[in-house]
């Protein structure tokens, strides 16, 4: 069994926003540091560090999970998604930043790419949530800014947008 010895960096495999990625961490490393001083993902916010306000979330092996709770160490093997991967090319948004944008849901943004992760993973499994069931997913991040209305009226549009509603009413109109 490989022990992980305090001071010595380890190696670590894993991919990101589909790409095979490798570095070296040691073992007290948050992955949240590793995602943004050695792989350049700077999306990643830090708020609290210990769990609270969700500003972390990424997406790890298809669940959102705190980067902030997770070592660097553990990830090995692991596919990991983040903010970077939700715009489809440099110059165009996905639809749920797009509804971001259009709704005036983020003002300072530090809380807005653990939201956009939390709601990408949420509304893969739920393509036709309610206010409240988004209001509960909410309960897990902290935004000092929006209020959140305008962040539960943008998630119910990309929700509709995702499932090709919007562009039916669009042509029904
Ligand atoms: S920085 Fe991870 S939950 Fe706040
Ligand atoms: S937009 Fe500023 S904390 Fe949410």
């Amino acid at each position: 069994m490989s022990r992980l010895q305090a001071g010595r960096r380890h190696p670590v495999h894993f991919t990101l926003n589909g790409r095979p990625c490798a570095g070296e961490a040691e073992p007290r490393m948050l992955l949240t540091d590793f995602l943004r001083h050695q792989a350049g993902m700077t999306g990643t916010h830090v708020g609290c560090e210990h769990g609270v306000c969700g500003a972390c979330t990424i997406d790890i092996d298809g669940k959102p999970a705190r980067a902030c709770l997770t070592l660097a160490v553990q990830i090995d093997g692991s596919a990991l998604r983040t903010v970077e991967c939700l715009a489809p090319a440099a110059d165009r948004l996905g639809i749920l930043q797009a509804a971001f944008k259009r709704n005036h849901a983020l003002q300072c943004g530090f809380c807005t790419a653990g939201i956009l992760m939390s709601l990408d993973g949420f509304l893969r499994e739920n393509p036709r949530p309610d206010e409240a069931a988004i209001r509960d997913l909410l309960t897990g991040h902290l935004c000092r800014c929006t209020g959140y209305t305008p962040i539960v009226r943008a998630a119910l549009e990309a929700a509709a947008e995702m499932r090709g509603d919007l562009s039916k009413e669009k042509s029904d109109a």
